[in-house]
């Protein structure tokens, strides 16, 4: 039966209480797939009930892509005028900037943060320029600090280091009741199989694996960190030559100091090498040449998801008689944690409309 219009009393009481039962797994617990979980669960709990979220991964903090990354929020390398993500990105800084004054920033790994970004050559301002605060241009000043950059802007931004991130993220999801699994999932028709609802696709630059995309690529990075607490502000450099994203940048964090730049497309080594070593360390010096005095501490290699948009979109998928919506979440390329929860609130309207859909559809199975 079609639920019509003109809804009798009881009927209507019905509708409005909560939908029952729905299982939802959530496939990735980087930054996309926990902060995904964490929005539909503070959305939905209360209307459907039991909600019952799993979240399936073979990689945990703080061993994933979003643990590695410098952390920084901002679309470098990504701003090609995309509104959607220009929007999300703002969503998700004014909600992390909530968080900067309060205690909970230091457990989140959340901090505001100032810098430079440098051209060689003119161009527009950025997407993102009223975003962060305090956006403008360099001062001729400011950029006699930098030989060889003519143009650059100021500003201050946020930080959101993965590794305090992560950790607060999964902390909340567990007092919540949400349960982990260390497994690799090997097609979504197993997970449909177990009796799920709806599946969260936030498996990153491996969501090839699970259903093909031509589209999605990795783009391999190298950082170096090291000690050099003299470094206060971060320095992102641009080289708007076609096709040229290996350019350095050095990004101070809690602890470290992140030195990185290559962007190797197409790549899927997760390899350190002595080459990149060598153009990051050597680009990074020859920007501040204060860095040849820093205590090397760390190196890491990782795989950006890059996709020319993220994909952020509901599919049905039917096996046999079983029917399950996957919600998917990936392709965040260099911003993962620039846009994270913006994608989560849209992945969460997502999810409502699914909730929305059941209580029209199944009326029978909530009495
Ligand atoms: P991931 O963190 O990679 O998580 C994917 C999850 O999916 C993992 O848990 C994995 O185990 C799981 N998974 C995948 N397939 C399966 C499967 N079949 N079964 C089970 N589990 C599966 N972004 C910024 O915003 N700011 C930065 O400063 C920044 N710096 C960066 C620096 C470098 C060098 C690199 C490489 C990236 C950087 N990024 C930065 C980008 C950011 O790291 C990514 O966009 C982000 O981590 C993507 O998050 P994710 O949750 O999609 O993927
Ligand atoms: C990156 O290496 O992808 C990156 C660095 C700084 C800010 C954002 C992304």
């Amino acid at each position: 039966m079609i639920w019509g219009r003109a809804l009798p009393c009881t009927t209507r009481l019905v509708r409005d209480l909560a939908v029952r039962k729905m299982h939802v797994a959530v496939i990735g617990a980087g930054v996309i797939g926990l902060s995904t979980a964490l929005c539909i669960y503070e959305q939905y709990h209360s209307r459907v009930s039991p909600l019952v979220i799993r979240v399936y991964a073979d990689v945990y903090t703080p061993l994933t892509t979003s643990d590695g990354a410098a952390g920084l929020w901002q679309p470098y390398l990504y701003d090609k005028g995309n509104t959607q993500e220009t929007k999300w990105n703002r969503e998700t800084f004014d909600y992390l900037l909530d968080y900067v004054n309060t205690e909970e920033a230091e457990r989140m790994g959340v901090f505001l943060q100032s810098g430079y970004n440098l051209l060689k050559e003119p161009a527009p301002a950025p997407s993102w320029k009223d975003s962060v605060l305090g956006f403008r241009n360099l001062t001729p000043k400011e950029l006699a600090l930098f030989p060889g950059y003519s143009y650059g802007w100021f500003n201050t931004a946020l930080m959101i280091e993965g590794k305090n991130y992560l950790p607060w993220l999964m902390n909340k999801l567990k007092e919540r009741g949400v349960q982990f699994y260390l497994k690799k999932i090997e097609s979504f028709e197993e997970v449909v199989r177990e009796g799920t609802d709806v599946i969260i696709n936030c498996t990153g630059v491996r969501a090839g694996d699970l259903q093909p995309d031509p589209e999605l690529k990795p783009g391999r990075g190298q950082i170096i960190q090291v000690f050099a607490p003299w470094i206060k502000h971060f320095i992102l450099t641009h080289d708007l030559k076609a096709g040229v994203y290996t350019t350095p940048y050095i990004i101070p964090g809690s602890q470290l100091v992140t030195l990185g730049g290559i962007f190797q497309l197409g790549n899927w080594s997760e390899q350190n090498n002595s080459v990149d070593h060598k153009t990051v360390w050597e680009d990074c010096c020859q920007l501040v040449p204060s860095l040849k005095n820093a205590k090397f501490v760390t190196e890491w290699a990782g795989l950006r998801p890059v996709r020319s948009k993220v994909r952020l979109e509901r599919e049905a998928l039917t096996y046999g008689n079983t029917t399950a919506q996957v919600i998917h979440n990936y392709g965040h390329g260099g911003f993962g944690l620039t846009i994270h929860w913006g994608c989560a609130m849209e992945a969460a309207k997502l999810f409502g409309n699914i909730v929305e859909e059941r209580k029209m559809r199944k009326p029978q199975s909530m009495l």
